[in-house]
């Protein structure tokens, strides 16, 4: 690869406190955010360059000679723990118009429009769980009762998975995106997990060509232009069901510690109910769960290229990374390391669900899970509170979405 000459900043990157510290890092990358791209390696030795402002971010996601790729069998670009066989119809690593073809198929069901029209049912989802913290009574674990069992039961609904088969794909989630702490990477047992959601989404698949329903694996049965075939659609959900609970989940964990740790903050979110969507932007971006600086899958560069005031090569990987696009001086008025709520100001344009073609297909369900899922708790239960300081949570910051294992509180 084009050799460093600039310090090579080692993954994966600590943080070595708590939920309430995600952004430690950020403060020594921001001092750094001149050099546009920062070389990078993974304890696997491989070697990158991580962009760290927002119009290079933007460039990186929108450029076609940038392939993102990901897959076992070469030296994983990407932070170990991420270790998804890939499989067909798996679009995070899909490019052009292949990619489009199985996006696209997708895409209504996660519209603007369409997760507008799901939103009765999320909050009936809501709902039911805050009825069963009512009856359960204080003291709970929100993580278990309330932010991991909401998006798996939407996305699960949304998909056309049987509900009890949300543990398998909490199981594979876990030993992929979100390994234990201290856990060595277990390709193999993450490779199992995975292929046995993909044989319970074939299952399902086959079972909908024959009864088909109104979910969305049943509208991908019915693709003719070309048809897809059963792996695709299972690759596809298996992404959808990876990718649409554990982040969500573990944002609402990462805000809700916050809030409720910071009574400046928490005052403001519940005296504004009808500012709640601009909250939880500003919470977006200052709640970055996704590991290394806010990481992306890793872009393969194709062709030798100028990017970012360097010359490139082809077989160099650019990283382009959310966390430091989130700080950029174009994007934060105020202090960028801080949340701010009370800001009187349009909403922030943040880039936490990425940017360009691979952008979250997900977002604006997220959006509205965390919406509903903050202010209906934080109503409901307007004395609740943390049952021991946040800096004493079990938090895991070496998995590749970072989590909590649990989140005691009271009311
Ligand atoms: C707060 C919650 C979430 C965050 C922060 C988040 C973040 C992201 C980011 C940054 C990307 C771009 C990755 C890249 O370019 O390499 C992405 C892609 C993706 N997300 Fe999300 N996401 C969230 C929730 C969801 C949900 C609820 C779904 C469920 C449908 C979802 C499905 C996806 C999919 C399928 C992709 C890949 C899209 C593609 O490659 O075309 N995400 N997400």
């Amino acid at each position: 690869m084009t050799a460093p000459d600039t310090a090579v900043l080692d993954l994966p990157l600590r943080h070595g406190g708590d939920p309430l510290t995600p952004r430690l890092p950020l403060a020594e990358l921001l001092e750094r955010r001149d050099e546009r791209l920062i070389p990078y390696r993974f304890p696997n030795g491989v070697v990158g360059w991580m962009t760290t402002n927002m119009d290079d971010f933007k460039a990186a996601l929108s450029d076609e000679r940038l392939h993102a790729k990901r897959f076992l069998g070469e030296p994983q670009p990407c932070p170990v723990s991420v270790s998804v066989p890939d499989m067909p119809g798996f679009i995070p690593s899909m490019n052009g118009p292949e990619h489009l073809r199985i996006r696209r198929l997708a895409a209504g069901y996660f519209s603007v429009k369409a997760i507008e029209q799901m939103r009765p049912f999320i909050g009936s989802v809501v709902d039911k769980h805050l009825d069963r913290l009512a009856q359960h009574g204080p003291a709970v674990d929100l993580i278990t009762e309330f932010c991991l069992p909401i998006p798996s039961e939407v996305i699960g609904q949304i998909i056309g998975v049987p509900h009890d088969e949300a543990p398998a794909f909490q199981r594979a989630a876990e030993q992929t995106i979100g390994q234990r702490k201290g856990g060595k990477d277990d390709p193999e047992a993450a490779g199992q997990a995975v292929a046995k959601l993909h044989e319970i989404l074939g299952a399902v698949v086959a079972a909908r060509r024959r009864n088909p329903g109104s979910d969305l694996i049943s509208h991908l049965t019915k693709a003719d232009d070309p048809p897809l075939s059963n792996a695709e659609i299972a690759g596809l959900c298996t992404n959808l069901l990876l990718a649409g609970h554990d982040t969500t989940a573990s944002s609402t964990a990462v805000a809700l510690t916050i809030l409720l740790s910071r009574p400046d903050q928490l005052a403001t979110f519940v005296a504004d109910s009808g500012r709640v969507a601009q909250f939880i932007e500003e919470l977006v971006r200052f709640v970055f769960v996704i590991a290394e600086n806010g990481a992306t899958i890793p872009r393969l560069v194709t062709v030798d290229m100028e990017f970012a005031g360097r010359q490139l090569r082809r077989g160099d990987w650019v990283m382009p990374a959310t966390g430091t696009a989130n700080i950029d001086p174009s994007v934060c008025l105020h202090n960028p390391l801080e949340l701010e709520l009370e800001l009187e100001r349009d909403p922030v344009q943040h880039v936490a669900f990425g940017y360009g073609p691979h952008t979250c297909l997900g977002q604006h369900l997220a959006r509205a899970e965390l919406q509903m899922m903050l202010s209906r708790l934080l109503q409901r239960f307007p004395t609740i509170r943390l049952v021991q300081p946040a800096a004493a949570l079990d938090w895991n910051d070496e998995a590749f979405i970072y989590r909590m294992y649990e989140l005691p509180v009271t009311w």
